[in-house]
């Protein structure tokens, strides 16, 4: 039996991730997920990372917070699933701790690199999906939101990490693909689901 294939999805807060993953994982018959909070042990990791009350957690163990759900919904879903032969579709990935707690919050990123791909066996993702939405406009629809403890962050954190997933795009081209988020929702599904088959070889039944 053949594996399926890892495809993740990148990009800042209000890009429109969410609504993509469901619409790609269910294009596929795949199973749609996401980081933090995949797995019931992640959640809970998820609600103390996002939790805004939690002002003193420290950059270090938010990092290894992430990494731990990361490994945990690696074993006890990602992993799994793909050996099932079933395609899965995350909602953030290890590339998502490079960007925000390499380049946002300015740890060492070939440390980051190196205890994430522990966290994660070598397994990193098949394809990135990076939702490129401009900067200002994603602030602008951050504002109509109540603020989680990551989007009461200032324009700088979030301008330091559009630029590291640019970066990481460039130097990776074969895994990244980058897709402008601009257009209609309808019209920005079709065109994943185009761009991602033909990248990964898949073919619709
Ligand atoms: P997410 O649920 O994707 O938020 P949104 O839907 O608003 O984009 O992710 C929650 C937050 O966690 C988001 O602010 C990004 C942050 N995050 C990290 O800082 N590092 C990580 O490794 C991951 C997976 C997420």
């Amino acid at each position: 039996m053949t594996t399926g294939r890892y495809i993740a999805f990148e990009g800042l807060e209000g890009c429109g991730k969410s609504t993509h993953v469901t619409r790609l994982a269910d294009a596929l018959g795949g199973v749609a997920t996401r980081e933090p909070g995949g797995t019931e042990i992640g959640a809970s990791l998820r609600t103390a990372m996002l939790d805004a009350s939690n002002t003193m957690l420290s950059p270090r163990a938010e990092a290894l917070m992430m990494a731990a759900d990361r490994a945990q919904h690696l074993d006890e879903l990602v992993l799994p699933t793909l050996r099932a032969g079933k395609h899965v579709v995350s909602d953030r990935s290890a590339f998502s701790s490079l960007a925000y707690q390499g380049y946002g919050r300015m740890l060492d990123i070939d440390e980051l690199n190196r205890f994430n791909n522990w966290a994660i066996a070598g397994n990193w993702p098949d394809l990135v999906v990076f939702i490129d939405v401009p900067l200002e406009q994603l602030l602008e629809r951050l504002k109509k939101r109540e603020l989680d403890r990551f989007e009461r962050e200032d324009r700088a954190f979030f301008k330091r990490i559009f630029t590291g997933f640019h970066t990481m795009a460039a130097a990776d081209p074969n895994r990244w693909l980058i897709v402008d988020g601009t257009p209609p929702k309808d019209e920005l599904a079709a065109t994943i689901l185009t761009q991602v088959c033909e990248r990964l070889q898949i073919t619709l039944s």
